[in-house]
């Protein structure tokens, strides 16, 4: 199983919203990291088959994604995804599953299975417009799974989530996770750094970063560190470093966390990189290299 990409781009006008993208992807779950206007969803419409790149090719399996039999192995969760208010959780997955051609003894099975494993059973029969958001995004999730697909591409499953519902979700994702493609964008690190085997980094319509969180936290490893000093000091390393946290500790002492080459100054510590680390490095005006 191998999803290829090579040298992808979109033009959007004058805009390059994705740049020569290449990547390989086979079985397993890859978080696709990115801020605001990265070139996430862009990046996904293209390997759904949606929306055709300006150049370059993405194939599954050696057939071009825009041949109609590539349909029938994708399962896709748009970020702006349209729910009908009025339907019934259940109605609502019938209705798909008729669009994507099951029959519909199939289509029932399916569907309470599915209802089952995004924990929906109970509100089967509530109309969407009753539900929390994390509620409709689970209902979002149960039907890109419709015709279990081999690749499923969640473009932010997990906005809107809160805390018990995102922990739900990741355990959804590991089950699912083990004989397909999946890929999930977000921009909040902690809903990739433990289920992404593979987590992508992506900014301004370039892949930055690719690997596992270690591979990745590598790059910035021996290079966060942690101080506590007067204000003038602290604004002195602000100005030359780049700064991932800064919390005033007291009236006169200021805490910081920053990434730095060499130790920064005599009272700093050298601490365990994270991935929250890179992240903010990447993307907050942060970098100063
Ligand atoms: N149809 C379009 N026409 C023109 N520009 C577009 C179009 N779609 C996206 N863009 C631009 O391409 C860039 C990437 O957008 P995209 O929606 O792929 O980012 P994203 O990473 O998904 O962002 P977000 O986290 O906000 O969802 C942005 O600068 C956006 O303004
Ligand atoms: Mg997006």
């Amino acid at each position: 199983m191998e999803l290829e990409l090579k040298r992808v781009t979109k033009e959007y006008g004058s805009k390059i919203a994705c740049d020569r993208i290449s990547f390989s992807f086979q079985r397993g779950v890859y978080g696709l990291l990115g801020a605001n206007g990265a070139g996430k969803t862009t990046l996904m419409r293209m390997m759904c088959g949606v929306l055709a790149p300006t150049s370059g090719t993405i194939r599954f399996n050696n057939i071009d994604v825009s041949h109609e039999d590539y349909r029938d192995v994708l399962g896709y969760l748009p970020q702006d995804f349209g729910y009908y208010p009025e339907f019934t959780a259940m109605d609502f997955l019938l209705y798909i599953a008729a669009l994507k051609g099951l029959p519909k003894p199939q289509a029932k099975e399916k569907m309470w299975d599915l209802l089952e494993q995004v924990s929906l059973e109970k509100e089967a029969k509530k109309k969407i417009k009753t539900f929390s958001g994390g509620m409709k995004q689970r209902l979002g999730i149960a039907q890109s799974m419709l015709n279990n697909p081999q690749i499923l591409i969640l473009d932010e499953p997990t906005a809107g989530l809160d805390p018990k519902e995102r922990v739900r979700f990741r355990n959804l994702i590991s089950r699912l996770g083990t004989d397909r493609i999946i890929l999930l964008s977000t921009h909040i690190v902690s809903d990739v750094e433990h289920i992404a085997g593979t987590i992508l980094v992506m900014k301004d319509g370039t892949l930055v970063h690719q690997g596992t969180r270690e591979e990745l936290i590598k790059a910035i490893d021996g290079k966060v560190w942690e101080c506590t000093l007067p204000q003038s000091e602290a604004d002195s390393l602000f100005e030359n470093y780049s700064v991932i946290n800064l919390r005033q500790e007291s009236e006169a002492r200021t805490f910081l966390r920053l990434i730095a080459n060499e130790k920064p100054c005599a009272s700093a510590m050298s601490v365990q990189a994270t991935l929250e680390d890179l992240y903010l490095y990447y993307f907050s005006e942060v970098s100063k290299s």
